[in-house]
């Protein structure tokens, strides 16, 4: 039995959104965390963390959401979607730079830090993640989230494209150049060294969409459960970890 497998067993205190291949994994990895401490409400500050798919399930928990997004428009979105669900009151909206993030919170005053999707978009991810270690308490875990490299070369391969696949294995950043709209793509060794430098210990990592993105929309939609299950089956494993359209990382700043 995996990790993930038990961590499913214990799913009743902590009912999420529904699953779906982009999601399941890295709920089982939080609850996960909600779980080892016991129930305590959390502090959280999700960067980037748009119109709240994470913040608001987390506020429904019981833990108290700041999440710092760049755009205007995904904080009114989150700020009504808190409302609808009943916890604006455990969700606070600030508009702001996550490469400023250093000025808008406190240190060592966070449980849980959300950085998903963001750190291919920012100017400066070392910044990002030296300020996302710096607000977390010791003890503290963060989840961050990022695109993987190898998954978006084969995926350019797979469509014809031989020169941009070239090319984005090849970059150092892992960007295709001016019309690619991430900055930057990670493998599981540079995401890892990206945590370490800042001070984090990287505990779990695992793969976001290893097969979704590469199934035909009938069998994706046909078979949801199933591709759920399989994701989560193989999320953990390499190789298939390591091909997957995104790469989840797990840390704690040591106690
Ligand atoms: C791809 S979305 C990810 C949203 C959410 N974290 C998720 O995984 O569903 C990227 C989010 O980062 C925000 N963002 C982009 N650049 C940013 C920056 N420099 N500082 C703060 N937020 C930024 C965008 O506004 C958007 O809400």
């Amino acid at each position: 039995m995996t990790r993930l497998d038990r961590v499913e067993q214990t799913r009743g205190r902590f009912t999420g959104p529904p699953l779906t291949p982009r999601t399941a994994v890295i709920w089982s990895v939080l609850r996960a965390e909600l779980e080892r401490r016991g129930g305590t409400e959390l502090t959280v500050l999700d960067v980037g963390g748009g119109t709240g798919g994470f913040a608001v399930p987390l506020a429904q928990a019981g833990h108290h959401v700041t999440v710092v997004d760049a755009s205007p428009d995904a904080l009114a979105a989150l700020t009504r979607r808190a409302a609808e669900a009943g916890v604006a009151d455990r969700v606070r909206a600030v508009q702001g730079d996550g490469d400023a993030l250093a000025g808008l919170v406190e240190p060592a005053g966070v449980d849980l830090v959300l950085c998903h999707a963001v750190l291919e978009v920012v100017d400066d991810p070392v910044s990002v993640v030296t300020a996302l270690a710096t607000a977390l308490r010791p003890g503290g875990a963060a989840s961050v989230l990022v695109a993987g490299r190898a998954a978006a070369v084969l995926a350019r391969a797979m469509n014809g494209h031989l020169d941009v696949a070239d090319t984005l294995a090849t970059d150092p950043a892992g960007t295709a150049g001016a019309r690619d709209t991430l900055r930057r793509r990670y493998d599981v060794d540079g995401a890892s060294a990206l945590l370490r430098a800042a001070g984090l210990v990287v505990e779990e990592i695992h793969g976001v969409r290893v097969l979704a993105d590469l199934l035909p929309a009938a069998v994706a939609d046909g078979q949801p459960g199933a591709l759920v299950e399989l994701e989560r089956a193989l999320a953990g494993r390499p190789p298939y970890r390591d091909l997957a359209a995104q790469l989840h990382l797990f840390a704690r700043r040591p106690a």
